[in-house]
Formats: structure tokens, C-alpha cells, sequence
């Protein structure tokens, strides 16, 4: 069996990182698989990229397609046409596909032209919200996907009620888990403290990325005026996304109480993570990475697609309204204790064995 797998954002290095160690795993085991990644360049900063390969051991890509910061459309576009050219030479029967970002919508597009059958890793995911590019992005690769994995009941949810049962290309959902739990059990013994700066026994891990923050400076202002008024009491820590860091430079945002540091890779996150009393993120991998570490989390967004931890009361959807997050912080603080935590809620870290065994299937 031969799988192309298409990744180029660093949540998909995270993800997909997991699934090739458990190919490589099967064929220790007599498994006959070979997979062949293309990186699209989406992400191409070393703390955004590189660092992830190497500490977590992903397979070198064999391709590098090198599209990234470009609009939408530009990116979309120049990565399906080279992605295309990949498959045609290397004519696979899978080509596999995570999450929601562009390199996500590229790759099942360029595969569907083709008729190469699509696995799409957390699928089913919804947020209502179609202005998210990375709604547009799922919805669209759900569509033309053969299996759906999808990471929760509410997931397989959302196709059901959209209808799978009707589309024309005789999907098959599985609910496999998320396979972040995956990654997250297993990295969590190699963890690495992040170093450089100093680090508070108690502190808020916060993350800021998503476009419909850092793109409406109403929203931005208000986020770091509640981080700064935060950070007066308890020490921020903010890894900070390149795209952030862009646009709080041009609008001169104040962020002079948090401690920002550059983007670091998954062993420091994890760590980060660990220690932490408490996570503030606009991210979604973040958002079930406190959770995994039992962790409260304060969601910087108006919806979340992760909406059991919601009803679990281990996050809190504050939007972005000073009020509301300064709020949020108060409640949560001590919210999610270690006896709340269902480990089973994200499938119990067994995601990735299931996707290879139903992809062998
Ligand atoms: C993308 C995904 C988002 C995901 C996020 C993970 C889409 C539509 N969005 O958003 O769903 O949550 O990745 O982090 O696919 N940049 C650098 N260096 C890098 C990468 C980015 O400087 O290594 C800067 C560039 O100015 C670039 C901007 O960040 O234009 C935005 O990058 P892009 O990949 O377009 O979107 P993200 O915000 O990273
Ligand atoms: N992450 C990381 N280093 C950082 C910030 C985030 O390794 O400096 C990890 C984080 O732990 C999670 C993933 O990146 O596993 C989430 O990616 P991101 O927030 O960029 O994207 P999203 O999940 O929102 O799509």
C-alpha cells in the first residue's frame, strides 16, 4: 500500500508525526506500506517546521513543495498544481490529509481530480462559522473524502446530520480518536523545559494565531489589554506565532507585562503545557492539549469544533472581550481537576492504530 501524505502547518507536523511512527511500527510488524510525504512549505520557519522533524523523529518529506506566505488563493492554487505533479509521478493509493488548513484542501483537491482515494484526519469537525477559512477548508475535504476519521461522537455527529449517508462517493466515517492523545502520551516523558528566560512556578501558558483575531484589531486590542491586566497578578508566557508577531509589531499592541517568547518545538511545548496552571488560546490542538494534561483552558474564540470540553467544563468560550476573558480567568482557575478528567473523551490514544488498520483494510 502506498500513502502520499500531504502536511505543511505545524499542527499537521504534530499530528501526522504520530500516524508515521505507527506505519513505520506495522511494517516492523510485516506490513507492506510505504509512505511518501510531501511538505507543502506552508510553514517554513525552522521554530515552525524543522524543529518538529527533528525532535520528534518525522520522516524527512521527500518532497518540498516551498508555497507558503501567500494569499489564500495563491497558496491553494500553486500548491494543488504541485502537489498534482507528485501524485501523477508517484500514482499512490492513499493520499492522506490532516486537519483544516490550506495544505489540507490543496491535497484532497489535487487527489480528487485524480480519483486518488482521500483519508481525512480529523474529520467531521465543525465550527458553524464559514467565514473560518478553516471551515471552508474541512467542510470541502470532508466532501470529497472516501474515509472520514473522525476524532469524536461529535464529529461523526456533524456528517450525519449533514448527510454523508447521501454524498456520492461511498465514504466511510470511522471514529478513531484524535491522534493528538496519541502524541501527547507519548512525547510527555520527553519533555524538555524551554530555555533562555525565567519561568514561574505558576503560570498561564497562553497562544494567539487564529486570523479572526490577529486580522480585526478591535479583537487583538482587546486580548492583550486583558493578558497585560492578567499578567500584573500571575506570569503570562506566550509563544508567540510569526503572524502575531507581525501584526502586533505594525499596530504597536502593548505587551510589555507578558513574557513572549519565539515559537519553541513540541518537547518544549509539552512541557510548558505541563507545568502550566492554567491555558489561554485562540489555537484548537492547544485547547485538548491542556485537557490531555488536566489543565483548565480559556478558548479565545466564539465557538469552538471541540464543544466536550466545553460540556465537560474544562474550557470556556470568552470570545474576545476584555470583560469576558478577565471573567473566564477568575472562574477557571481552578475549574478541571485531575478527578474530572475522562481519558477516553479523545478515544484513549489509540487513534493512530486504528486509522493504519482501517487504511490496510
Ligand atoms: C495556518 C492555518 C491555521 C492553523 C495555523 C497553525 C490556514 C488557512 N490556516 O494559519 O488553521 O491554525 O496555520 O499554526 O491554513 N509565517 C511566518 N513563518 C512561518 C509561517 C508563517 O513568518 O513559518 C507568517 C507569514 O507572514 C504568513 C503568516 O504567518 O503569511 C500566516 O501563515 P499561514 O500559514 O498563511 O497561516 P497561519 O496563520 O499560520
Ligand atoms: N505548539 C508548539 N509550539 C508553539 C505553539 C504551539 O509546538 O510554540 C503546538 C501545540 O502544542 C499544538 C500545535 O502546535 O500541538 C497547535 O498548533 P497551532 O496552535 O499552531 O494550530 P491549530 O491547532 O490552532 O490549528
Amino acid at each position: 500500500m502506498k500513502i502520499v501524505t500531504i502536511l505543511g502547518a505545524r499542527p499537521q507536523f504534530i499530528k501526522a508525526g504520530t500516524v508515521s511512527r505507527e506505519i513505520l511500527r506495522q511494517c516492523e510488524l510485516g506490513a507492506d506500506i510505504k509512505e511518501v510525504i510531501i511538505h507543502t512549505g506552508q510553514h517554513y520557519d525552522a521554530n515552525m517546521s524543522d524543529v518538529f522533524f527533528e525532535e520528534m523523529q518525522i520522516p524527512k518529506p521527500d518532497y518540498f513543495l516551498g508555497v507558503g506566505a501567500k494569499t489564500h488563493g495563491s497558496m491553494t492554487g500553486q500548491m494543488i498544481e504541485k502537489i498534482e505533479d507528485v501524485l501523477l509521478n508517484e500514482k499512490p493509493d492513499w493520499v492522506l490529509v490532516y486537519g483544516d488548513t490550506n495544505s489540507t484542501l490543496a491535497g484532497a483537491i489535487a487527489a480528487s481530480k485524480l480519483h486518488i482515494k482521500i483519508a481525512h484526519v480529523e474529520a467531521g469537525l465543525r465550527s458553524f462559522n464559514i467565514r473560518m477559512p478553516e471551515e471552508v477548508n474541512r467542510i470541502l475535504t470532508d466532501r470529497i473524502s472516501s474515509i472520514l476519521f473522525c476524532p469524536t461522537q461529535a464529529a461523526v455527529d456533524n456528517l450525519k446530520n449533514e448527510g454523508i449517508n447521501h454524498w456520492q462517493n461511498n465514504a466511510k466515517v470511522v471514529l478513531s480518536g484524535d491522534v493528538m492523545q496519541d502524541g501527547a502520551f507519548f512525547y510527555k516523558n520527553l519533555a524538555q523545559q524551554p530555555q533562555g528566560f525565567l519561568i514561574d512556578d505558576d503560570y498561564v501558558l497562553c497562544t494567539i494565531h487564529r486570523a479572526e483575531n490577529t486580522d480585526d484589531p478591535k479583537r487583538l486590542f482587546a486580548i492583550f489589554e486583558a493578558l497585560n491586566q492578567i499578567a500584573k497578578n500571575q506570569q503570562v508566557v506566550l509563544p508567540l506565532h510569526p503572524r502575531t508577531k507581525k501584526i502586533i509589531q505594525e499596530l504597536q499592541i502593548n505587551t510589555k507585562n507578558l513574557t513572549i517568547i519565539n515559537p519553541v518545538g513540541y518537547l518544549n511545548m509539552v512541557w510548558l503545557i505541563h507545568h502550566s496552571s492554567l491555558v489561554m488560546t485562540d489555537s484548537g490542538g492547544l485547547q485538548k492539549e491542556a485537557y490531555f494534561f488536566a489543565k483548565p483552558c480559556i478558548t479565545m474564540r466564539d465557538e469552538t469544533e471541540w464543544v466536550e470540553l466545553v460540556e465537560a467544563g474544562a474550557n470556556k468560550l470568552v470570545g474576545a472581550d476584555k470583560a469576558k476573558i478577565l471573567a473566564g480567568y477568575q472562574t477557571m482557575q481552578m475549574s478541571l481537576r485531575n478527578d474530572s478528567y475522562d481519558p477516553n473523551l479523545y478515544g484513549g490514544g489509540e487513534a493512530a492504530m486504528k486509522i493504519i488498520a482501517e487504511l490496510l483494510r
